[in-house]
């Protein structure tokens, strides 16, 4: 019953993370943003197209995604006593379309449906690492330029000093970044059982 979110640029690892977690943790279910409802298709097969939406249209579609995805999808695994890890969430809004001059009270205001996550990781890389390990997946989406990711990082960590999300440095191999963020969830699990 513990929503986790992993956060990061494009190429820190998200994705990698998650997947070796799912070894080191009992009872976890996988999910990402954008969902795999119609709306996060419509993200996928338009939005994230190079020179499409305007930013505030992306971040209506995203958070609009994102209501249906938590209502749908993470709410009912959390309701069946999952630990629900979920790539990118409403800091990955707050950070691209912020980076994208989308107002951060605008993004907040329209995520305010959904619920906060009981734990945000922020993976850490410097952006050229995050782009050399990318350009090897093929052609880059609109938001994988080195100039933008910088931006988008430069949120991130300011937002996670602001909240104090733990940062965690993702240049390191995957396994050590994946056994840091097992033990970040493992701490937390621990704490509530102990008060509850
Ligand atoms: N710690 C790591 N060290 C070296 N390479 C890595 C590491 N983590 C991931 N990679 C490689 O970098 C590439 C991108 O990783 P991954 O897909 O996990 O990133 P992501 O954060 O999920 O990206 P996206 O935001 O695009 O979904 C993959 O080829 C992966 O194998
Ligand atoms: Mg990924």
């Amino acid at each position: 019953m513990t929503f986790v979110v992993i956060e990061g640029i494009d190429g820190s690892g998200k994705s990698t993370v998650i997947s070796l977690l799912s070894r080191l943790l009992p009872r976890v279910y996988v999910t990402r943003e954008p969902s795999s409802s119609p709306i996060g298709r419509l993200i996928k097969e338009w939005a994230l197209r190079e020179g499409t939406a305007d930013p505030r249209v992306d971040a209506l579609l995203f958070a609009a995604d994102r209501i249906e995805h938590y209502k749908r999808e993470i709410e009912p695994r959390l309701r069946e006593g999952y630990i629900v890890i979920c790539e990118r969430y409403v800091e990955s809004s707050i950070a691209y379309q912020g980076a994208a001059g989308v107002p951060i009270e605008y993004i907040k205001f329209i995520n305010s449906a959904v619920p906060k996550p009981d734990i945000t990781v922020i993976l850490d890389v410097d952006p050229e690492v995050a782009i050399a390990r990318v350009k090897q997946r093929g052609a880059a989406e609109k938001y994988e330029q080195l100039s933008f990711l910088k931006r988008v990082r430069g949120i991130y960590l300011s937002r996670a000093a602001e909240e104090g999300y733990p940062v965690l440095d993702a240049s390191r191999p995957a396994e050590e970044v994946a056994k840091e963020v097992a033990r970040l969830i493992e701490k937390r699990l621990g704490s509530r059982e102990s008060t509850s």
